[in-house]
């Protein structure tokens, strides 16, 4: 049985004293509860704070991004030491937006998970087709190649630290999430590649979480599916209650 992986990624909201207030108001809602791992992932600018405050809870703190080296001249760019340092234990990496809006490739993203795996910090990868791939009959192959290029190299003893989100770019911020039959679909179908890369053993323990649209009124359906490990929650990760309800719909 995987333990489920929760994560809010909040992507660009919340100023810190708001950030501050929502996870104030979270760990409340969820205190206690450790059947699931329960992971936030605010801007940069609001990690140290909502470090702080999570200290000691059973909350984990999480990156959005990050980039391949430990320092030097690289603007704009943060280290997955520097997550570390603040009180990370994970980072994002891959999501759609970055691919969409930042040009991240396959082979940008591989570089990227073979460094910082490495370096300490657990890893939430990102895959998913968007809708005009999923109307060509292409979800299979974008899949094959997110997956088989984006963890080239890597090793099984590296996947322990690698959950794998998947997240149809056509239900990211829609308000129209897969039906648990199409998640169950495309979550058998990344865990066959991972056994085929990996063997067996890594592909019965890698979570994979789902993601795009989870709602409370959807997280139940999605999470009963034998392939749904957990979620990976935008907008509705930005109320405490509407989060808190998703995490308790899944122990
Ligand atoms: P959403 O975003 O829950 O707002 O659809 C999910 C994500 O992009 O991780």
């Amino acid at each position: 049985m995987i333990k489920p992986v929760i994560a809010g990624n909040w992507k660009m909201n919340k100023k810190v004293t708001e950030s501050i207030e929502l996870v104030k108001n979270l760990k409340t809602l969820v205190e206690d509860i450790n059947q699931v791992d329960i992971i936030v992932c605010p801007p940069f600018t609001s990690l140290y704070p909502v470090s702080e405050i999570i200290k000691g809870t059973n909350i984990q703190l999480g990156g959005q991004n990050c980039y391949l080296k430990e320092s030097g001249a690289y603007t704009g760019e943060i280290a997955p030491q520097m997550l570390l340092d603040v009180g990370c234990q994970w980072t994002i990496i891959g999501h759609s937006e970055r691919r969409q809006y930042f040009s991240e490739t396959d082979s940008l993203l591989n570089q990227k998970l073979k460094y910082v795996v490495e370096t300490g910090l657990k890893i939430m990868f990102c895959v998913g087709e968007t809708l005009d791939e999923r109307e060509g009959n292409q979800t299979e192959s974008v899949l094959r190649r997110q997956i088989i290029e984006g963890l080239r190299d890597l090793t099984a003893e590296q996947m322990k630290n690698i959950v794998i989100a998947y997240e149809p770019v056509w239900a990211i911020g829609t308000g129209k999430n897969a039906t648990k039959e199409q998640a169950q679909e495309a979550h058998a179908f990344i865990r066959s590649l991972i056994e085929r890369e990996f063997g067996k053993s890594t592909a019965e323990n890698v979570p994979i979480q789902y993601g795009g649209s989870v709602k409370p009124e959807n997280a139940q359906e999605l999470i009963s599916q034998p392939d749904v490990n957990g979620f990976l929650v935008g907008g509705a990760s930005l109320k405490a209650d509407s989060f808190a309800q998703i995490i308790k719909a899944c122990i």
